[in-house]
């Protein structure tokens, strides 16, 4: 499982020890382990109780962000890692909550960090506190401070590069909502030496770089400033640049900053020129002059720079001239005025210089102060915040090692002071026993220095008050004298011979023990320093410049404010200020941060042990640690204490509902801490070792793990069912969804099959509503119409007589009339020709006279039929009434018949008369012959035949022999009854004869002729012309013939072709003679 970022304790996830109270076993090494590991894994903060140890990164770590301002914003101070942010966090919310006074103390050495240290918390503060317009605009104002401060107060040295060179408390002001309303800035101490002399590798205040690079061409013009570096003797050579730093870009910054700080113009350009001026001094030089009497002058070797200042500065060149020659006493009513040499002409050079650039840094330091006033008269909470100069054990230590020194001898002192008071305090807060503890009181090193008659201090102003000669050397001897019996005073030359033999102590020096370690100070300069002397001559010219600014920095030149007592000395001043701060710290609640540099080198990630452990030293971090553990090394309220380990025991595990003591004691019983090893305050538990803490926290993180077990167990679980139970929720919503859906189309289905037969019978409805109501209209029509005819009949009976009677009719008539005009007309034009058997006749054009046309169709054939007729002869008639009653006779009847429609009716084939053969014949018949062919007579015995001549007379038929033309047989009409005759295609016909007549004593003729159908219609004719009776014509495909006395069964079938077309007559039997017909 990823391990939970949440903390609750400083003690999660700790690397080494966070807090070195419960360091264990705890000495020097081992602090210094502790560091060393946190260093390493980039935690630069380290708790001792309350109080933070910041080590310099010098590389930007990503632990400011405001995202871990957020973390660390109202989070307790043990709860999170080691932080500033903590401390600040902490500090400020007792400000504002339990209107405490605060001040943060920022200590270390140069280039520990502690102005980076003041500036994180300021900013930290800025970001948590109230916001708005008016407040922001005061806290713009407050960070912007610190820019133009450190442009005129910080310089490059050899162990930082932004170095401060001067101490700097700051109280920022609260209203009781915690919104600040302004602050006010004190400053401690500038080292103004810098400003004429810069040790190697280091540079003079930033200020007068950036003003060099940063400046446009005609604002250097203006104050008479060129902008190359080594025109000028102030400013140290060998480093003027420095890397990583931008003096141009940061010039910009400097005045932007002043102008949201609040400068105006006019007083931007006045400090502006007071730098110029400054810078411009260095490069005045003076050249010995000797006078008659004999005393040495000095004279300005080139007053072009003289002019210069005097124009920039508006002050008079004579009387500037004059006030670096000549050397003005006053006393009483006495004034004395000496030249000076050429040493003192440059002291006094280096003095105005000084004092110049030192007044104007104080100066800007209360215009600052104006601005960022509180605007108001309410009480106000405060927050201090004192970054000062940390211990300095140099080679050669000075005055201005001594007064730090001092200084922070004072700030140990009140951190003893604050510390054990307030772990006494909390002892008896929480009733708890105190326990004296043993640990080292500075107070006894104060007051070698600051005793008002044996101090150091005092001493030294002792000396240069004094009239005679007073040197480093005589300042040396009397504190030989005074302090040489002080435990911590050492020197060479002192009454006390303990270190008469000590090589290491030189004869010009005196050896401090301070707390953090032995310094030794060169005497050298410490009366100088400590007068910090500037002729009146000096002052006075500079009072009268017309320059406002400078004459407000120099207001003791004014000779009607004539003082003749000398000036506080430098000692005696800080001494004042120290004790000012002193008294200020001890009215608030303390916090501290101690810096540490880890190397030499201004370089990430080394660690330098020596380093390290000198500075731990002198910073007193081990006595600090014992002190806070003096009796009890951890302690913490009982709600977090149970809060943190009721895990550790099942009554208080997972909740306790007693009291939070109660519950601690429990747990503490139940584990088997033994009774010495805690106390339990009021509302404290207090733990003498850390080893029991880390007992605890060593259980704490066993039993963890079986929690996140158990957590991970129940969680699965829970993930599981909460899962499934999901699953089965959106199972039965689907579910549901679906069945909605499947219902819904089940019941669009129904809607719409309803909606259908509905329709049906909407629409059957309908149509017999249409039927029915078509039906009444029809019957409406109907009742309309009979109306309407019945109203016509009505009207017209009524109106008849009004009307012409039958005018209908005749207009009908007529328009028949008139149409049958046109159709018998047309009809007249159209006529088929006269041909009987043209079939052609016109269309009818009217249906009314369909059966007219038909009859006139007929009519007309007729009537062109009668024409054909008429045209005929009385022959042709005869011919035509034969031909006519042959078909009459034979028509359907006989298959011969056809053939003899086309064939005339000759009846005379034979010549008779003309042929001689006949002759006989002819006399033989006096009769005209009908019919004179040649026939077959057909033996009734066996069928043959033979050839006959048969003639037809008006009462006669006679048969003759062909040869020789007698008469064979006659037999008049009246008996011959009947001819019979076959259906087919043959010749044979049977002449019947009556019964009992002559001629049928030889029985009836079979014939056979090849113009049957001739010879037999005009036999018919004859007989009934002649006996008026009808000849009966038998046609029949078997009939009986009389053979004398026998009847013989003539009977015809259908016979082979053998014979060609000619039919065969055989007789078969008595009975039959059968004739085959092909
Ligand atoms: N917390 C930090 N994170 C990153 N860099 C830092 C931090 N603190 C200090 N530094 C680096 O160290 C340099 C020196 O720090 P700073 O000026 O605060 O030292 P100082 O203690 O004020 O020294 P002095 O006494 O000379 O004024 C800074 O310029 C910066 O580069
Ligand atoms: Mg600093």
């Amino acid at each position: 499982m990823a391990k939970m970022e949440v903390k609750t304790s400083l003690l999660d996830d700790m690397i080494g020890v966070g807090d070195m109270v419960l360091l264990e076993p705890l000495n020097e090494d081992s602090f210094i382990n502790n560091l060393k590991k946190r260093f390493d894994h980039n935690e630069v903060y380290t708790y001792i109780g309350s109080v933070v140890i910041s080590i310099n990164p010098y590389r930007s770590l990503p632990i400011y962000t405001p995202e871990k301002v957020e973390e660390y914003r109202n989070r307790n101070f043990y709860e999170l890692s080691p932080h500033i942010f903590a401390l600040s966090d902490e500090a400020y919310r007792s400000l504002r909550d339990q209107d405490k006074d605060q001040c943060i103390l920022i200590t270390g050495e140069s280039g520990a960090g502690k102005t980076e240290a003041s500036k994180l918390v300021m900013s930290y503060v800025a970001a948590v506190c109230g916001k708005g317009a008016e407040v922001n605009q005061v806290k713009e104002q407050l960070l912007q401070s610190n820019p133009v401060l450190e442009a005129f107060g910080n310089a490059k040295t050899v162990r930082n590069d932004n170095s401060s060179r001067f101490g700097k408390y700051m109280d920022i002001e609260f209203d009781f909502k915690g919104d600040p309303l302004g602050g006010v800035i004190s400053n401690y101490l500038l080292e103004k030496s810098r400003v004429v002399k810069q040790p190697r590798g280091e540079r003079n205040f930033h200020i007068f770089y950036q003003i060099l690079s940063g400046a446009s061409e005609e604002f250097l013009c203006k104050l008479k400033l060129e902008r190359d570096f080594s025109r000028y003797n102030y400013l140290g050579l060998d480093s003027a640049r420095v890397n990583g730093v931008d003096d141009a870009s940061n010039f910009r910054t400097v005045r932007n900053a002043m102008q949201i700080v609040g400068f105006m113009d006019h007083e931007t350009q006045s400090v502006f020129e007071v730098v110029a001026a400054v810078l411009k001094l260095g490069n005045i030089e003076f050249k010995p002059e000797s006078r008659a009497n004999g005393l040495d002058e000095s004279k300005i070797k080139d007053k072009n720079e003289l002019k210069e200042i005097c124009e920039l500065t508006g002050i008079d060149q004579s009387v500037l001239e004059r006030a670096f020659s000549f050397r003005t006493v006053e006393a009483k009513q006495e004034k004395v005025s000496t030249t000076l040499n050429v040493a003192q002409a440059y002291y006094a050079r280096d003095a105005l210089a000084k004092n110049l650039y030192s007044r104007l840094f104080s100066w800007l330091v209360t215009r600052i102060n104006e601005s960022i006033k509180a605007q108001t008269k309410v009480r106000k909470k405060v927050m201090g915040v004192l970054d000062i100069y940390g211990f300095e054990i140099f080679e050669d230590n000075s005055f201005e090692q001594f007064i730090i020194n001092y200084c922070n001898e004072k700030l140990q002192q009140i951190f003893i002071e604050l510390t054990l008071k307030e772990e006494q305090e909390e002892y008896i807060r929480e009733g708890i026993e105190w326990t004296h503890i043993e640990y080292f009181n500075n107070a006894i090193i104060c007051d070698l220095i600051e005793n008002n008659q044996t101090g150091i201090l005092a001493m030294l102003d002792e000396e240069c008050l004094r009239p005679g000669t007073v040197t480093d050397d005589t300042f040396l001897e009397k504190l030989n004298q005074v302090c040489a019996t002080h435990q911590h005073f050492e020197s060479r030359m002192s009454k006390c011979s303990r270190f008469l033999n000590d090589t290491s102590l030189p004869h010009s020096c005196f050896r401090i023990q301070h707390y953090a370690g032995k310094v030794m100070y060169q005497v050298e300069g410490f009366v100088d320093k400590n007068n910090d002397l500037l002729y009146r001559d000096l002052s006075q010219a500079m009072w009268k410049a017309n320059h406002s600014l400078i004459k407000a920095l120099f207001p003791e030149g004014n000779p009607a404010k004539i003082n003749l007592k000398r000036p506080p000395t430098a000692g005696s001043q800080f001494k004042a200020s120290v004790a000012t701060l002193m008294k200020n710290l001890q009215t608030k609640n303390p916090n501290y941060i101690r810096c540490i540099k880890p190397n030499d080198k201004k370089a990430a990630h080394i660690f330098n042990e020596a380093l390290v452990c000198h500075q731990i030293r002198y910073l007193g971090l081990l006595e600090n640690v014992r002190v806070r553990r003096a009796g009890y090394a951890f302690r913490q309220p009982y709600e977090p204490c149970l809060e943190r380990y009721k895990m550790l025991c099942k009554q208080t595990w997972p909740h306790w509902r007693g009291p939070a003591r109660a519950g601690v004691e429990v747990l503490f019983n139940e584990l088997g801490i033994p009774e010495e090893e805690f106390s339990f305050g009021r509302s404290k538990i207090f733990i003498r070792n850390p080893r029991t803490l880390f007992k605890l926290e060593d259980l704490r993180k066993q039993r963890l793990e079986d929690l996140a077990t158990l957590i991970e167990k129940i969680y699965r679980g829970w993930k599981c069912r909460t899962h499934f139970l999901l699953m089965k929720k959106c199972q039965i919503v689907i579910a549901s969804w679906y069945r909605r859906y499947s219902q819904q189309k089940k019941y669009q289905k129904i809607k719409s099959s309803a909606i259908t037969v509905q329709s049906y019978i909407r629409g059957w409805k309908a149509r017999k509503l249409l039927r029915e109501l078509k039906h009444l209209k029809r019957c409406n029509e109907a009742a309309t119409v009979i109306a309407a005819y019945w109203h016509g009949t009505q009207v017209r009976r009524e109106y008849r007589k009004f009307f012409r009677a039958n005018a209908g009719r005749k207009i009908y008539e007529f328009t028949l009339q008139r149409l049958m005009q046109k159709y018998f007309l047309e009809m007249k034009n159209k006529m088929p020709s006269l041909s009987p058997i043209d079939k052609n006749w016109p269309a009818r054009p009217y249906l009314f006279l369909d059966s007219t046309h038909k009859e006139l169709k007929r009519i007309f054939h007729l009537w062109r039929c009668k024409k054909y007729r008429d045209q005929f002869t009385d022959q042709q008639k005869l011919i035509y009434e034969e031909k006519l009653e042959a078909s009459e006779l034979f028509k359907d009847k006989k298959a011969l018949y056809p053939a003899s429609v086309g064939q005339p009716f000759q009846g005379a084939y034979l010549e008779i008369s003309e042929n001689p053969k006949y002759k006989k014949l002819k006399d033989a018949v006096d009769e005209k012959i009908i019919i004179a062919e040649v026939v077959n007579k057909i033996n009734r015995a066996n069928g043959k035949a033979a050839s006959r001549i048969f003639l037809l007379t008006k009462n006669n038929v006679l048969l003759a022999d062909q040869k020789s033309g007698t008469i064979k047989s006659e037999v008049p009409l009246g008996d011959v009854t009947k001819v019979s005759m076959s259906s087919q295609n043959d010749g044979f016909f049977a002449v019947h004869l009556k019964e009992g007549s002559e001629a049928a004593s030889k029985g009836d003729f079979l014939l056979s002729s090849d113009h049957l159908i001739e010879m037999a219609t005009k036999l018919y004719r004859t007989t009934l012309s002649q006996t008026k009776q009808k000849l009966n014509i038998e046609i029949s495909d078997e009939f009986l013939v009389q053979f004398k006395q026998d009847k013989v069964c003539v009977k015809f079938i259908q016979g082979s072709q053998k014979n060609g077309n000619i039919p065969t007559c055989k007789r078969k039997n008595n009975r039959l003679l059968e004739v085959a017909v092909p």
